[in-house]
C-alpha cells in the first residue's frame, strides 16, 4: 500500500484558523458543548476549540465503525458522555463524514437527551459516500471518495500522528 502527500500540516492549520472564527461568530456567550468523537478527531478538536475564542466545553466519546479501510456498516458506541446536555449547544467534533452513519447515530442519540441545537463540525467531508439525509455544518476540507490517513485517520490504529493527511495510492 502506498500513500502520497494531500493536504499539507499548513493547509490544514489555516483552514481550522478560519473555522475557530466562524464559529466564534456565531457562538461567542452561548456557551457550546464541543464533543469530540473519540480516537481519531482528537488532533482537530484540540486545534479547533484552541481557537474557539470565548466560553466553552469539550467532552469526548467513542464510536466504531470502521475495520481496515472499508466500512464494517456496523455503529458501536464504546465510550458514553459525562455531560448533563439538556438546553445545551452541541458542537460535535468529527475527524471525517464518510457515509454519514455514525453521526446520524450519535445525533439520534445525543438529540433524545434534550439539547437546544446540535451541529456537526467535521474535518474531513466525502460528499458521494454519504448514504444519510445530513450534510455537516462547518467542513474542513471536501474530499472525492478515496482512504486518507494523519492528522487523526488511521489504518487500523496506525498513521494517526502524521502531521499532513495522505491519501492511498491506486493502481
Ligand atoms: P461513517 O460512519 O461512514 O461516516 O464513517 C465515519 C468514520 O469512519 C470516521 O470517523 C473514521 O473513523 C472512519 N473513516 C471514514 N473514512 C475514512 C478514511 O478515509 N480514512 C480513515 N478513516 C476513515
Ligand atoms: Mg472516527
Amino acid at each position: 500500500m502506498t500513500f502520497i502527500p494531500y493536504i499539507s500540516q499548513e493547509r490544514i492549520n489555516s483552514r481550522i484558523t478560519e473555522l475557530g472564527k466562524q464559529i466564534t461568530r456565531e457562538y461567542a456567550g452561548k456557551m457550546p458543548l464541543f464533543i469530540c468523537v473519540l480516537n481519531g478527531a482528537f488532533p482537530f478538536a484540540s486545534d479547533l476549540f484552541r481557537q474557539f475564542d470565548s466560553d466553552g466545553e469539550i467532552e469526548f466519546i467513542r464510536l466504531k465503525s470502521y475495520q481496515g479501510t472499508g466500512s464494517t456498516g456496523v455503529v458501536k458506541e464504546i465510550l458514553g458522555l459525562n455531560a448533563d446536555i439538556k438546553d445545551r449547544d452541541i458542537i460535535i467534533v468529527e475527524d471525517i463524514v464518510d457515509t454519514g452513519r455514525t453521526i446520524e447515530k450519535l445525533i439520534n442519540d445525543l438529540s433524545k437527551n434534550g439539547p437546544r441545537s446540535i451541529r456537526v463540525a467535521t474535518l474531513l467531508f466525502k460528499p458521494e459516500a454519504l448514504e444519510v439525509d445530513l450534510k455537516p455544518d462547518y467542513i474542513g476540507f471536501s474530499i472525492p471518495k478515496k482512504f486518507i490517513i494523519g492528522f487523526g485517520l488511521d489504518l487500523d490504529e496506525v498513521a494517526r500522528n502524521l502531521n499532513d493527511i495522505y491519501v492511498l495510492k491506486e493502481d
